[in-house]
């Protein structure tokens, strides 16, 4: 009887369509044990101290000790040993673990395999420690060097660590502990009166280690707001979250969750976490925290005047925000950057966690999913529909229908009788597929897979070492223990062409409800008390579990091309490092404006914070879009580094053609926009990779003093050189755009001129979002309309050249293979493009090692802001002259709205490879 309910509850669970957010499945603060404790937690309830300070292996050494030693008890806490790690370019690595010379009961769990290895040798060996005691403080505190500009502080009594500036009235950046909230709770013995298990709904946690949560304050110092910490629904400037004011007093909760139908605006957990927060303030100066911990964590955003009655005094007079950090298991990891320039914090975290994938350019262009393409006929139809109606796509999307049984890898061997030649005609085209790859194992004897993954013992195991068995899509499944590295590589090994029968080198994959996603567990996830390799709890590694998986899917993808190919993976969970297997994308949203609107505050977010190549489910996931809002997400979806429509089954067919013929042709228009764009894309792919600065940017991170732009997210630049002002209310004809900064700025559609610094009240047209480029910049575009990416490789440039004030721009432009590896070893162009005396010259910016050539040529120039008059261009070293013409901007499918002229260069005959000079006479 039970499990025939439970059958019929998933029936429901699996086939709502209009259904929502069920709040009471998951746990709230209060509801958590530990983060009610550590919320409940008085400043200056912290009663350790610094002693023994030394500087050992180049950082320094000391131990956290009780002020006041109590001698007849026995549970008193234990020694802890903290290390501070200074890294070049203004880091600092903080660690707090139990003495491993004291013997806890267990060595607590330290995330290996997210800090990249070049990190290390960025390590500054600190040679000396000086001493300074601060006002009126009992004892000294220690002072190292951290860079020119800073240095860290570890303050003895009360302890406190913090970075500040080294000159000038010596203003703090980041601190930790300032409020007194650092708690730590050892691991103990049981003893018969402790009762450790904790039930939540009909799920009981046996927690075997007891309570060992962590928790501390961070104080973010000159700061106006602060950004970062995603997965969450919610505006990109944090709100508080506690304190004054704050209504309802939730943290912001991280821990990897698949939640149905989730809402648009709340702190609780998604798919992913990354536990680092950036601030951001007046003075135009950024900084970051970043906590590397895999355990369940909470994090308050605390309003100004929360710690009124503390009697604390507070360390500084500076603006500040405080927070609250609160994690479950784990050890303290944390990492303070300095910034000061907003590209600097994102660049200083990328030095730890890596930066993105430079992906295949296939993957930049259009992907088009449902829940799900029926069979090969259904496939072969809305391929040919896109021919048909001349809109570029590159990826075609499988979902889990299309397997047997949801089994992976393998087919319905009638739905998809002929995977192979499917993928083959997709490929004559330039196109890709891409299929689904869950991590839940159809529990079925006859599977080969789950045959062995059962011999091997790969399983992650219940908590009373049993292979664990939880409910998935295929009904009762296990899960493969990702933490393991053998296991990755036994995994990885399942994508070569002979194991996964049917794949073929134009297949890439979809890992999904890899948080991981159990649909009968408590909060429809695993267990905590799950096992994993070296007897290592669910609860310590749960936020990292969907990155190993990915991990070892885009790694088994590069090997079964002998590390050929660059792979492609998108995956749904997210942790730090994610940035270096792959895309994401933010789940299961919903066809509605406010999904739309979330949607950007929801990329910045995973931008910022190093995973630029992400998206939302154009159109909504649940529910059917009305035309118009469908067309909005397509014309905003254009601009998100990841562009894919994507729909569940419940919902009417949406593909572009299926509106009436204007919406098509509005779609369309979004589409080419993207195509066109495709090379400024791939060049801010490529910046992305070598530096960690996104794509996608919030205004402040091209204009770091200008307030007005420090919560606006509902604009967005690409790169530094286009801003994007999406539409998300219905029936929008106008909007109100503001520009940033002192340069004009032009729109994309008409060359239109606006002044910068200034709100302007625009049209806003069914045909397109207001999208401008900003005076002073270059962007490469290539305008021929194309089936698929790879159609383009041959096609000429166009250089759009934004004039600034003084008459001048410039940009940049990437090119190589767009798939394989080759450019690691320097086969790629890398052109700067300089406008300045009426003369453009192009430059390589590409390493003297740097060896791919192109006969691709640059056939159009176009020169916004540039005067009409002259006739004509001589473009050197050819000697050759070029005719130039006033005419009207062009963009897209779409005639331009209105008749500005731009002066265009055409047919200059230059190499997109080659240094030239192209001089307007
Ligand atoms: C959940 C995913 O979020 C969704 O995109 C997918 O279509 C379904 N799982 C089915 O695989």
């Amino acid at each position: 009887m039970r499990s025939l309910l439970f059958v019929l509850s998933l029936i429901c669970f699996c086939s709502q369509s209009v259904l929502s957010w069920k709040k009471e499945e998951f746990r709230s603060c209060e509801q958590t044990p530990f983060c009610k404790r550590a919320r409940s937690r008085t400043p200056g309830a912290c009663s350790l101290i610094v002693g023994d300070v030394s500087i050992t292996d180049g950082d320094l050494v000391a131990k956290l000790l009780p002020k006041t030693p109590d001698q007849s008890d026995g549970d008193q806490i234990k020694p802890l040993i903290l290390s501070l790690s200074v890294y070049t370019d203004g880091i600092v690595r903080l660690r707090i673990d139990e003495d491993h010379s004291l013997n806890p009961p267990k060595k607590r769990f330290r995330v290996p395999d997210v800090v990249v290895s070049e990190f290390d040798e960025k390590k500054i060996w600190l040679q000396k420690v000086a001493t300074e005691t601060i006002s009126g403080d009992i004892s000294p505190s220690s002072v190292v060097y951290v860079s020119d500009g800073y240095e860290a502080v570890v303050r003895h009594e009360p302890f406190e660590v913090f970075v500040r500036e080294k000159s000038g009235d010596r203003r703090r950046v980041v601190s930790l502990n300032s409020h007194g909230l650092f708690d730590f709770e050892q691991l103990g013995k049981k003893t018969d009166g402790d009762n450790w298990e904790e039930k939540f709904r009909t799920h009981t946690d046996s927690r075997p280690s007891g309570p060992q949560s962590i928790s501390f304050d961070v104080s973010f110092y000159d700061s106006s707001f602060l950004y970062g910490i995603p997965e969450h629904a919610t505006s990109f400037a944090l709100k508080p979250t506690k304190g004054p004011g704050v209504e309802e007093s939730e943290p912001y909760r991280l821990f990897n969750l698949d939640v149905f139908e989730y809402d648009h605006e709340s702190p609780f957990g998604l798919y992913g976490s990354i536990p680092f927060m950036v601030s951001h303030g007046k003075s135009g100066k950024t900084s970051g925290f970043f906590w590397l911990n895999a355990a369940e964590m909470q994090i308050d955003v605390l309003a100004n005047g929360w710690d009124a009655e503390s009697g604390i005094t507070l360390p500084a007079s500076q603006s500040r925000i405080d927070t609250l950090w609160m994690s479950e298991a784990g050890i303290v990891d944390t990492f303070f950057f300095v910034g000061p320039e907003p590209k600097d914090v994102v660049k200083q975290y990328a030095s730890v966690t890596g930066t993105s994938a430079m992906p295949q350019l296939f993957a930049t262009g259009y992907h088009q999913c449902r829940w799900n393409y029926k069979d090969e006929e259904d496939v072969a139809q809305v391929d040919s529909k896109f021919d048909e109606h001349d809109i570029p796509y590159d990826v075609l999307w499988l979902d889990i229908e299309h397997t047997d049984g949801k089994r992976y890898f393998t087919w319905d061997n009638v739905l998809f009788p002929h995977p192979e030649e499917m993928q083959n005609k997709l490929a004559a085209k330039g196109r890709r597929m891409v299929t689904i790859v869950d991590p839940h194992i159809k529990r079925d004897d006859s599977y080969f897979l789950h045959k062995e993954a059962t011999q091997m013992g790969y399983y992650v195991k219940d908590s009373s070492g049993k292979d664990f068995d939880g409910w998935c899509w295929p009904g009762s499944s296990s899960y493969i223990d990702m933490l393991s590295p053998e296991i990755r590589e036994w995994w990885g090994g399942r994508f070569s062409y002979k194991n996964y029968v049917g794949s073929t080198p134009s297949l890439y994959i979809w890992n999904d409800m890899n948080e991981p996603s159990v649909f009968n567990g408590p909060e429809v996830t695993m267990p905590r008390d799950a096992l994993h390799v070296g007897g290592v709890e669910h609860r310590e590694v749960h936020n990292a579990y969907g990155y190993y998986f990915h991990m070892a899917t885009s790694d088994g993808l590069v090997m079964r091309e002998e590390g050929k190919d660059r792979p492609f993976v998108l995956s749904r969970a997210i942790f730090p490092g994610t940035q270096r297997y792959g895309a994401i994308w933010t789940g299961d949203n919903t066809a509605e404006w406010e999904h739309l609107r979330v949607s950007i505050p929801m990329v910045l977010t995973l931008g910022l914070t190093g995973i630029t190549f992400s998206g939302a489910d154009i159109g909504g996931f649940f529910g059917n879009p009305e035309p118009e809002l469908l067309v909005r997400w397509y014309q905003v979806g254009a601009y998100y580094p990841f562009f894919r429509g994507h729909a569940h089954h419940d919902t009417k067919r949406r593909e572009p053609w299926l509106f009436g013929e204007r919406n098509t042709e509005l779609m369309r228009d979004a589409i080419h926009t993207r195509y066109t764009l495709l090379p400024y894309f791939y060049t801010l792919f490529r910046e992305a990779n070598v530096t960690g600065v996104p794509v996608l940017r919030p205004l402040w991170m091209e204009f770091p003093q200008d307030e007005a732009t420090f919560s606006n997210d509902e604009a967005f630049m690409v790169g530094n050189g286009l801003l994007v002002q999406g539409v998300y209310t219905k029936g929008t004809t106008h909007a109100s755009v503001y520009l940033p900064g002192k340069e004009s700025w032009y729109d994309l559609r008409n060359g239109k001129t606006y002044v910068g610094g200034k709100t302007h009240k625009m049209d806003a047209p069914e045909e397109s979002i207001p999208a401008f480029q900003r005076a002073g910049t270059i962007i490469p575009r290539k305008d021929r309309f194309r089936r698929s990416s790879s159609q383009m490789d041959n096609d000429p440039y166009t250089l759009v050249v934004a004039l600034n004030g003084t008459r001048e721009a410039e940009g940049e432009l990437y090119i190589d293979d767009g798939k394989s590896f080759e450019f690691k070893r320097g086969s790629y162009i890398h052109r700067r493009f300089v406008f300045s005396n009426g003369i453009l010259t192009s430059t390589n910016l590409a390493s003297p090692q740097a060896s791919l050539s192109s006969e691709c040529l640059i056939d159009r120039i176009i020169l916004l802001g540039h005067a009409s008059g002259p006739k004509s261009a001589l473009v050197e070293p050819s000697n050759q002259k070029a005719e130039v013409e006033m005419g009207p901007l062009r963009m897209g499918g779409l005639a331009a709205s209105s008749g500005t002229k731009v002066l265009t260069i055409r047919k200059p005959g230059v190499r997109v490879d080659q240094d030239w000079t192209v001089k307007i006479l």
